[in-house]
Order: structure tokens, then C-alpha cells, then sequence
């Protein structure tokens, strides 16, 4: 029987000194990493859309070491405001965790509209490219080490039905993982992508919302329940941590054994 989350693999204080931003990050998986990351003791820029949820959801969980911005992830001034405003706060980035996103699927191809593909792919895709690159420049002109996680989709790996935009996003964000990471692993930078599962956070309660029937799929995950939020946390945690320092390029499913098992 596998146990529900807990143990951690990283030590107390390993992030000391170091500063992590992470986008889409008011609650659910994001706000997770980001509080996970503190603990650890990083100093966490938390980005969000909905800073007033963000700001709460802080307040009431980190005691120091954050700061929250607000923002939108598809408009690139939004982005470079939260990169400076990070560098304000901390004096430089270490740490860039692309999360925000947003839940759109199970729309038959013949229905999409492109209006809503692009979002997604501004959402999940462009918004990775942007944050990354102004990342890239910002640790290769200072010579220092950094390190990108991505957070992908099991989708990525094991794709939907009628779902062309967000799981297309979601692979291409993993190709995007494995280039940025063969181009920058040799300059101190190291770029991961996770790939969760079925995670329970108001993501998937909407996917039910959306008029989608998820019962059945649940039920079929080898471990028989969802992922927590925490569990994702736990292996971004030891992504940015030393304890991976020859992991880059990778992408790690976090999904309670889904994609292995193509059975009933
Ligand atoms: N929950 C799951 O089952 C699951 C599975 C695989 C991947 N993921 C991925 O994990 C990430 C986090 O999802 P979650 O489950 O925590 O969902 P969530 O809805 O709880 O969190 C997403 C956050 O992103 C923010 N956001 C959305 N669009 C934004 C924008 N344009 N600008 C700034 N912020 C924006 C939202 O306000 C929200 O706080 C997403 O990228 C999602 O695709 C989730």
C-alpha cells in the first residue's frame, strides 16, 4: 500500500540564500511549491492573477520570506514587472517555477475556438518561453546557477481525447524543458518539468464543472486516489535542490502509477 504524502527527501535550510519565483501560485499545486520552497528556506516571489487570494493564501500560511505580485501570465509587461519586481525584493532569482494554468479541455476538436486555443497556449506555453528567457539572461549575466521547473501535464505523456490545445501545450512545454536544458545545463542552469497526475485542487474539481465525467478515470489510477498538491511540491523541492545536481532535462510523472498502466 502506498502511504499519502509526508517525508521529504530535501533537508531543512537547503534553500537558504536562494530566491524562487513562482507564477499561478494563490492556491492549489503553485501555492504548494511555494510554500514548500520557504520552508526549505528559499524567499519566494508568489505571482498570481488573483493577488487578493494570493496575498490571503500567504498570509495565512508563510510567517517570512515572501512577497506576492500580482499579474497575468499572457501579457509579457506583467512578467517583466514580476521578474523586477522579484529582483527588487530579493536581489536576484535562483529559483523560476512555471505553473500558472488553467483548465480547459475536453472540447472536441471540430468545436475549438482559436481564440481559446491561443489562451492556452499564451497560459502555458509563451508565458513559460517568456519567463525563461528573462531568466536565462538574468543568471548567465551574473555567471551564477539557477534551475527552472516546469509544470507539464501526465497529458504530455499519455494524451486525451478532444483535448488538442491544453495537452498540446503541456507537451510542447516538456520539449521546451528538454531543449532549454540542452542548451544551458553546461552554463549552471538546470531545466525539470513535472508531470502531475490527477492532483485534487479546485483544477480538477472544475474539470467536472466543465461538464467533463472524470469518476471513471479516477477510479483507474493504480493507486486509487488523487495526488495532493504536496506531493508535486515534494519533487520540485528536490528538483531546485542540490540532492538533483546532475538531473536536467527531465520530466518526472507524479501520478500515482497512471501512465504506466494501459489496462483497464
Ligand atoms: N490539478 C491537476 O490535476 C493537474 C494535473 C496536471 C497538471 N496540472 C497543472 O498544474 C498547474 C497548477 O494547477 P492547479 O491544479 O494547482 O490549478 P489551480 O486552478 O488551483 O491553480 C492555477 C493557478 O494559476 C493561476 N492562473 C491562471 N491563469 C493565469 C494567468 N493568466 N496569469 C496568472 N495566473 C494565472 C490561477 O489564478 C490559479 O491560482 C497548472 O499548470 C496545471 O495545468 C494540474
Amino acid at each position: 500500500m502506498s502511504g499519502a504524502a509526508g517525508a521529504s527527501t530535501v533537508p531543512q535550510g537547503a534553500l537558504a540564500g536562494r530566491s524562487a519565483i513562482v507564477t499561478g501560485a494563490a492556491g492549489g499545486i503553485g501555492f504548494a511549491i511555494a510554500e514548500k520552497l520557504n520552508e526549505l528556506g528559499a524567499d519566494v516571489t508568489i505571482m498570481d492573477r488573483d493577488v487578493e487570494r494570493a496575498r490571503a493564501t500567504a498570509e495565512a500560511r508563510l510567517a517570512s520570506g515572501y512577497t506576492v505580485v500580482g499579474g497575468d501570465v499572457r501579457r509579457e509587461e506583467d512578467l517583466k514587472a514580476m521578474f523586477d519586481h522579484a529582483v527588487g525584493a530579493w536581489g536576484k532569482v535562483d529559483i523560476l517555477v512555471n505553473n500558472a494554468g488553467i483548465m480547459e479541455f475536453v472540447i472536441p476538436t471540430v468545436d475549438q475556438e482559436l481564440a481559446k486555443w491561443q489562451r492556452l497556449m499564451d497560459v502555458h506555453l509563451r508565458a513559460a518561453f517568456i519567463t525563461s528567457q528573462m531568466f536565462g539572461r538574468h543568471v548567465l549575466e551574473r555567471q551564477g546557477n539557477g534551475n527552472i521547473v516546469n509544470v507539464s501535464s501526465i497529458t504530455a505523456l499519455r494524451p486525451m481525447r478532444s483535448s488538442n490545445g491544453y495537452v498540446v501545450a503541456k507537451a510542447a512545454l516538456a520539449a521546451m524543458t528538454q531543449t532549454m536544458a540542452a542548451e544551458w545545463s553546461g552554463q549552471g542552469i538546470r531545466v525539470n518539468a513535472v508531470a502531475p497526475g490527477f492532483t485534487r485542487t479546485h483544477f480538477a474539481g472544475s474539470a467536472n464543472e466543465a461538464g467533463a465525467d472524470f469518476s471513471d478515470v479516477f477510479g483507474r489510477i493504480p493507486m486509487k486516489r488523487l495526488g495532493q498538491p504536496r506531493e508535486i511540491a515534494e519533487v520540485v523541492a528536490f528538483l531546485v535542490s542540490d540532492a538533483a545536481s546532475y538531473v536536467s532535462g527531465a520530466l518526472i510523472p507524479i501520478d500515482g502509477g497512471w501512465a504506466a498502466n494501459s489496462g483497464p
